[in-house]
């Protein structure tokens, strides 16, 4: 029996590699310019900092890790996310110390997350996020919300729908809590059983339950909106105002409450709305989370991130025709005929990629017919052709392949020739 991937990931093979780089230099040069840098954190973690990083009651803790004792007897559990672990990282290397503040960091990388496998949802995903850590101001909020949109935009989605909503401070969330608490308690016969647990552990989450959704109660649950005290509402205007200051279109959804515990204030998700996208349209998600620096045990430190899924991106731009087209190209393919050509072959290649020319051979022994065609197959710019009679004479002869111009070149000469001929092609990068 042949062994296939686990359930929930998939291989990204080379075709598919290329738009993914293409995608994430993209982004890279994204985060650049709004002056982000990046951090790295370990694919696993102790598994107590999702316990009281991500929250115990939420689905990502109680039944999506991938948890296991190592051979010291630790529980691990590989990232369902990125956040506790930048904040993780953030306290444990003293960063809230380093002269230039706020923090702002991007992350790319593999999540783990054991959920039923459908379009758009694996269990190997990969996710791009960033964070900030160490502001307060709403401007700050709406920068990483203009990034996440410049991600989308740049890359060229345009049916996109950015939804925000406000869950408060602490003080607003907790009399929003009770509030919910009294207005379900008389219908909590009535709700899913994973929503009779919530409603005493984390009622906000029934306001997210696709199984309740058409339950009456749903549409008379009352707002966070009404419960925000006045410091929380007019948090909540300045980031808005930050937004229309810019020109971002957004949407309040008041039932927007994310499903992840640590977040306060702002929240916001992005979506497609591109025809045939699927059932499951969220593209990306993030908020505010005030004080999970300081329950991870740094000080206190006001913080806002996001993060997009990778995979959902890919199946956003292909919902809306945006495919990569990359011109692919070799610059310089080396055809060698005969045996001691082959070995001056590989010494010339060894060369000119020293020199910095994209540079390849055949392995095969193929005839001189089928390495042309290679030449094409490869998107060849520059062929050098290599025969006994050209050795003789110490030099090799250059095909132009897009003019099919070809002019005889020593040996001694041919990695400068080659620089000149692909020199244009390297300031274009
Ligand atoms: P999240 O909403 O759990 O937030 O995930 C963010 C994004 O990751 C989703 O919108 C989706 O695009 C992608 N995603 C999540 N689960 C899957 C899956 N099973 N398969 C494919 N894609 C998936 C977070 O992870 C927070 N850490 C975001 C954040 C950063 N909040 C503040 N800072």
């Amino acid at each position: 029996m042949t062994i296939k991937a686990p359930r929930g990931t998939v291989d990204l093979l080379p075709e598919n590699t290329s738009k993914w780089q293409y995608v994430e230099e993209t982004i890279r040069q994204i985060c650049r310019r709004f002056n982000y840098k990046e951090i790295r954190t370990p694919l696993f973690e102790h598994t107590e900092l999702f316990q009281r990083g991500v929250g115990d009651t939420t689905d990502i803790v109680q039944k999506e890790m991938y948890t296991f004792d190592d051979r010291g007897g630790r529980s691990l559990t590989l990232r369902p996310e990125g956040t506790a672990p930048v904040v993780r990282a953030y306290v444990q290397n003293k960063l809230y110390g380093e002269p230039i503040q706020p923090s702002k960091l991007y992350y790319f990388g593999q999540m783990f997350r054991y959920e039923r496998p459908q379009q758009g949802r694996m269990r190997q995903l990969h996710q791009f996020g960033i964070e900030v850590l160490g502001s307060a101001d709403p401007a700050v909020d709406a920068e990483v919300i203009d990034l996440a949109m410049s991600c989308y935009e740049e890359l060229g989605l345009t049916s996109l729908k950015l939804v925000i909503n406000s869950l408060g401070d602490q003080e607003s969330r907790s009399d929003y809590r009770q509030a919910l608490i009294h207005h379900f308690k008389p219908h909590v016969d009535d709700l899913c059983n994973d929503c009779q647990i919530r409603l005493e552990d984390n009622p906000m989450r029934i306001l997210d339950c696709k199984k309740d959704k058409d339950h009456p109660a749903m549409q008379t649950a009352p707002s966070i909106l009404d419960y925000l005290n006045e410091a929380s509402r007019t948090y909540f205007e300045n980031v808005k105002a930050c937004l229309d200051v810019m020109g971002i279109a957004y949407e309040v959804d008041p039932n927007l409450v994310r499903g992840l515990d640590y977040y306060n204030h702002t929240a916001f998700e992005i979506m497609s709305e591109a025809d045939g996208f699927g059932a499951i349209t969220t593209l990306a998600g993030g908020g505010r989370y005030n004080g999970l620096v300081e329950d991870l045990g740094g000080p206190e430190t006001p913080s806002i991130g996001f993060a997009m899924g990778l995979e959902r991106l890919m199946m956003a731009l292909e919902a809306e025709n945006k495919t990569i087209q990359l011109d692919e190209q070799l610059e310089c393919l080396v055809i060698a005929v005969g045996e001691t050509a082959d070995q001056a072959a590989m010494k010339l290649v060894h060369e000119l990629r020293r020199a910095g020319i994209q540079t390849d051979k055949d392995y095969l022994g193929r005839k001189m017919k089928a390495q042309f065609k290679t030449a094409n197959r490869v998107n060849a710019m520059y062929v050098v052709i290599l025969g006994e009679d050209e050795l003789q004479n110490e030099s090799a002869t250059v095909k132009n392949m897009t003019t099919g111009e070809q002019v005889d070149v020593s040996l001694a000469e041919i990695t400068d020739y080659l620089k000149k001929c692909v020199g244009g092609k390297h300031h274009e990068n």
